[in-house]
C-alpha cells in the first residue's frame, strides 16, 4: 500500500523500510510513526519475510529526531494524555519479534538515535552521527534513549552526550559498542542487505529465539537470564528445524527450513 512518509520494498525474504522525508531530515512525525507501525506489522505478519532493514532516504540523515515543529504545538497534557512515544515500545520494540537491522546513513539524533537503538543491531555508514541533543530544546530523551544509550555505551559517554548534546561519529560509536559495524557510506545498503539475507537464510524460529534471548539480557539479572536462555534452548530442540539442521550438517548439505 502507498505510504506518505516512508517507502517499503521486498527483495526475496528481506523487507526494506525507508524513512522518506528527506526535506525534514526524516524527522519522526506522528504520521511517520503510524506508517512505521503499519509497515512493521506487515513485515511481522508476512511469513515470507524473514529480516527487515530500516534506513533513511537522502544522503544526510537516518532521522534527525522527533518532529520538533509538531512537538512545539503540543502541551504537556497532550503528551501525557496521548501517552506520547508509548506506541514505539508496544508496536515496534515488542510487537516485532522477527529480526530487523537499522542501517544508519547519516544523522541519528534524538528520536532518530532512539529508533536506531530499538533495532536488533545497527550497521552504520562512516558518515553516521549519533546524539541525544534534546537538552538543547529544554527536554530530554523520551523514546528510551537515556536507558538504551547507557546500556550500549556505559554511563560516562551516555551522560556526557545527554548533558552536552555532543554527537558521536561512526568510528566512536563502533568503538563504544553502539553499532555492530561501520562500513563505507556508499556500500551501506549492500552490506545491510547481505547481512539481512544471511539472517533470512537462518532457521526462522531459531532467529526469533536468538533475538529473544539476547534481548532478555537487557531485562533480567544474569542468573534469571541464563535460566530463560536454557528454557528457550530446550524448546527449540523440539523444532523440526533443529532435526533438519543437525541432519543437514551430518549429511554435509544446506538445511531446508520449515520455520517451526
Ligand atoms: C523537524 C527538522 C528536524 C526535526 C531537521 N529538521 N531536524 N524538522 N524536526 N527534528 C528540518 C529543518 O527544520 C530544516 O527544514 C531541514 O530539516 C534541514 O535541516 P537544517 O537544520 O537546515 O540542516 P543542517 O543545517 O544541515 O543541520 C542538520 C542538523 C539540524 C544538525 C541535524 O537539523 C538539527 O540539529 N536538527 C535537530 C536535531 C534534534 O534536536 N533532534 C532531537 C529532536 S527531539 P527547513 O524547512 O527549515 O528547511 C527528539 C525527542 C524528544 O527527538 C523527546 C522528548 C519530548
Amino acid at each position: 500500500m502507498p505510504y506518505e512518509t516512508i517507502t517499503t520494498q521486498t527483495d526475496g525474504a528481506v523487507t526494506t523500510i525507508t524513512l522518506n522525508r528527506p526535506q525534514a531530515l526524516n524527522a519522526l512525525s506522528s504520521v511517520v510513526l503510524d506508517e512505521l507501525i503499519e509497515a512493521f506489522a506487515a513485515y511481522q505478519n508476512d511469513d515470507s519475510q524473514l529480516c527487515a532493514i530500516l534506513t533513511g532516504s537522502g544522503d544526510k540523515a537516518f532521522a534527525a529526531g522527533a518532529d520538533i515543529k509538531e512537538m512545539s504545538e503540543k502541551e504537556a497534557a497532550d503528551f501525557y494524555l496521548q501517552d506520547f512515544f508509548a506506541k514505539w515500545t508496544s508496536h515496534i520494540v515488542e510487537a516485532v519479534r522477527k529480526p530487523w537491522i537499522a542501517a544508519v546513513n547519516g544523522f541519528a539524533l534524538g528520536g532518530g538515535c532512539e529508533l536506531a537503538m530499538m533495532a536488533d543491531f545497527i550497521i552504520a555508514s562512516d558518515r553516521a552521527k549519533f546524539g541525544q541533543p534534546e537538552i538543547k530544546l529544554g527536554v530530554a530523551p523520551g523514546m528510551g534513549g537515556s536507558q538504551r544509550l547507557t546500556r550500549a555505551v556505559g554511563k560516562a559517554k551516555a551522560m556526557e552526550m545527554c548533558l552536552t548534546g555532543r554527537m558521536m561519529d561512526a568510528e566512536e560509536a563502533e568503538r563504544s559498542g553502539l553499532v555492530a559495524r561501520v562500513v563505507p557510506h556508499d556500500t551501506l545498503m549492500d552490506e545491510a542487505r547481505t547481512t539481512a539475507a544471511t539472517i533470512a537464510g537462518m532457521p526462522p524460529m531459531a532467529a526469533m529465539v536468538n533475538k529473544e534471548m539476547v534481548n532478555a539480557a537487557y531485562e533480567t539479572f544474569l542468573g534469571q537470564g541464563v535460566i530463560h536462555e536454557r528454557r528457550l534452548f530446550q524448546i527449540l530442540t523440539a523444532s523440526e528445524d533443529k532435526a533438519e539442521g543437525m541432519k543437514a550438517f551430518i549429511e554435509k548439505r544446506d538445511g531446508q527450513w520449515k520455520g517451526r
